[in-house]
């Protein structure tokens, strides 16, 4: 297959988010938590905390296309029933989800890896999907963002300082496990190859 066929059977079939305003209580079956993993990348974290809980309901979003299409792929193919993935902007996506106060768990794995003032726009993580994610998440819900990047990790922590609906786990925000006993692709990389990971747990107040 030519590069533009691949490049269109990714965009035809990468499965995309629902129209207008949405339920994210109506994506997976059953009724057991409802978790999110923004930026998922390759998938490897959906893959780990589909199987560390099955009884969650896990809701994945990715902006890139081939790689939205790549893990839908092989979910389907591992026939994991309790995962389900979107393509899109988080931060479009998540304005539009209801209901308010559903999400159990969100992780960030790794976001924003670009360290150019340029690429500014691009980040995911600021206020305005902070203040989304404090709609969505359930009183007590946890917030889990891990990095590699010493200075987004400080960004990040003075970020959840400022506002009024996340409380951080510990005095300096950071805890030494991943503790959704699901690791990212890029987190299980810097593992291996010896690297810090910087993590940050908050609870939604
Ligand atoms: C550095 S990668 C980390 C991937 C994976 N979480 C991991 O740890 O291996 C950041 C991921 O976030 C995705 N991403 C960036 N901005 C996004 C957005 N606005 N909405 C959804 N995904 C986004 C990128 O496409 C990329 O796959």
């Amino acid at each position: 297959m030519s590069d533009s066929d691949l490049r269109r059977l990714y965009r035809e079939h990468a499965p995309s988010a629902p129209e207008g305003r949405f339920s994210l209580e109506t994506l997976v079956e059953g009724s057991g938590p409802i978790e999110l993993d923004i930026g998922f990348g390759r998938g490897l974290s959906l893959l780990e905390r589909a199987e560390a809980s099955p009884e969650s309901r896990i809701i994945g979003i990715e902006l890139k296309v081939k790689l939205a299409y790549k893990v839908d792929q092989r979910l389907r193919k591992r026939g994991l029933a309790n995962v389900t993935v979107m393509q899109g902007d988080a931060r479009e996506i998540l304005k539009r989800a209801e209901p308010s106060g559903s999400v159990e768990r969100v992780a960030l794995h790794f976001p924003d890896p670009w360290w150019k003032q340029r690429h500014g726009k691009r980040r995911i993580l600021g206020q305005a999907l902070l203040t989304e994610l404090g709609r969505l998440m359930r009183p007590g819900g946890q917030l889990f963002i891990q990095t590699d990047v010493q200075e987004r990790a400080e960004e990040y922590v003075a970020q959840l300082r400022e506002t009024s609906e996340f409380m951080l786990s510990s005095e300096s925000g950071y805890v030494d496990e991943n503790p959704f006993g699901a690791r990212s692709n890029r987190e299980r990389r810097a593992i291996e190859d010896g690297l810090p990971i910087w993590r940050i747990l908050a609870t939604r107040r």
